[in-house]
């Protein structure tokens, strides 16, 4: 049976669901039954949870279709330390006139002595604003009139190189990682139309997702898998130690997609916040109600019941995280950016630690929030750093010496 039709079954009305203003320990099905061994997590528990955040948040994706991927351009990068793949990525779904397809920019160290480990991460504007090199390919997909470079949604040359201080390849390249990035819109443009992926899997006559199916988050999520299973068969990089980061959107993205795809080795959500990493009932910073209401795309249908009412989410984000879990999670922040509650994020990351605990692996090693810059890197990570919201050389410092440590070994 598939998880809507499962959930069909043993899923309540949100009205139905009792009040509980605590988050629900991740240790505990939704009956109450008191989750005790690692069999029960992973065989029931897991499960549940994947079900219900689709279910009540993020919304149900199709099965894994069969990708077909064609290499359309390798060029030398970096003084020769790099080749740039750009790698054309076809999803289906079968029997339709045209395919989903994803535009996947790829760096690999050319000085190594085996395949890479490879960070992969969506970007907000496009390839070519990630890296500033007359090669890089213009995305097809709409863009916001706001970045650089665009006119009337669509990318021009004058974007190029705009966005390359969140993307530092030559560090992670110098520090033997390979990159891997595309452009968000390439599986669902960021507003609330259906164009994408989830155009391209209606049923016929159907014009928007189901109240249950996935909003854009989830296609998002879903559209990494599909690089991931681009990535596992490139010759360039470990299909075994693949990082998945995301900074704000993308990063609450991340979170999703290492949640429920257990080829991610290690999950790297920053500054994520509402939606993410930070608890649904908190106070600080975005509220549910705000982001369903400024993003009512962003989720599945059935989330915004919960606005005012958040106390009758069945799960809180610390059971997002423990979906990660046996595997590495770094959480990291900005110390001015409270809009993403930086300190409920640190909360949250303590209470997914009991499921790494019957793992039978190390949590988190700080019991608070730790000073600036200070890395706390453990298989249950934290990193704030004074400044902004934004993605900078600082955040992938701390996910570089985090990869560094945390990778499982070849
Ligand atoms: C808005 C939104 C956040 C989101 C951020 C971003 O601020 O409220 O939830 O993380 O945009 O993606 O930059």
């Amino acid at each position: 049976m598939s998880v809507a039709a499962a959930a069909e079954t043993a899923f309540p009305d949100v009205e139905r669901l009792p009040d509980r203003p605590d988050p629900p320990p991740a240790l505990q099905m939704l009956d109450g039954t008191p989750v005790t061994t690692a069999r029960q997590w992973r065989d029931k528990r897991r499960p549940e949870l994947v079900a219900l955040f689709q279910w009540y948040m993020y919304g149900t994706t199709p099965p894994a279709p069969k990708i077909t991927a064609t290499l359309d351009k390798v060029t030398d990068v970096l003084e020769g330390r790099a080749k740039m793949k750009q790698v054309s990525i076809r999803f289906g779904p079968p029997g339709r006139d045209r395919d989903g397809r994803i535009n996947l920019l790829l760096f690999a160290p050319t000085r190594r002595s085996g395949p890479a480990p490879v960070f992969l991460g969506l970007n907000f504007q496009g390839n070519h604003a990630t890296f500033d090199h007359p090669d890089v390919m213009l995305p097809t997909a709409w863009l916001p009139d706001r970045f650089e470079g665009v006119k009337d949604g669509q990318a021009t040359d004058a974007g190029r190189g705009t966005e390359a201080g969140r993307w530092p390849i030559a560090r992670a390249i110098d520090r033997g990682y390979a990159v891997a990035t595309f452009y968000h819109g390439d599986i669902k443009i960021d507003r609330p139309q259906w164009d994408g992926a989830p155009e391209l899997y209606f049923r016929p006559g159907q014009t928007a997702p189901q109240e249950h199916e996935w909003g854009t988050i989830a296609a998002w999520a879903w559209g990494l898998s599909r690089a991931a299973d681009y990535l596992v068969d490139d010759p360039d990089v470990d299909g075994r130690r693949m990082i998945v980061i995301g900074h704000s959107r993308n990063g609450k993205t991340a979170l999703l997609a290492g949640a429920l795809d257990e080829r991610f080795a290690i999950v790297i959500p920053s500054q994520a916040g509402c939606g993410g990493t930070s608890p649904a009932r908190g106070t600080v910073g975005e509220s549910v109600q705000r982001i369903n209401t400024a993003f009512p795309h962003w989720f599945n249908d059935a989330f915004p019941k919960f606005n005012n009412q958040v106390q009758k989410l069945p799960f809180d984000q610390h059971c997002l995280m423990a979906l990660v879990a046996p595997r590495p999670l770094l959480l990291t922040n900005a110390a001015e950016d409270q809009w993403a509650n930086p300190t409920g994020q640190f909360q949250m990351l303590k209470l997914a630690e009991p499921v790494y605990g019957l793992l039978g692996v190390e949590g988190c090693g700080a019991e608070q929030v730790p000073a600036e810059n200070h890395l706390v890197n453990t298989r249950l990570g934290y990193f704030i750093r004074p400044g902004k919201h934004d993605m900078t050389k600082v955040e992938w410092s701390a996910w570089l010496d985090f990869a560094d440590r945390q990778l499982p070994r070849n």
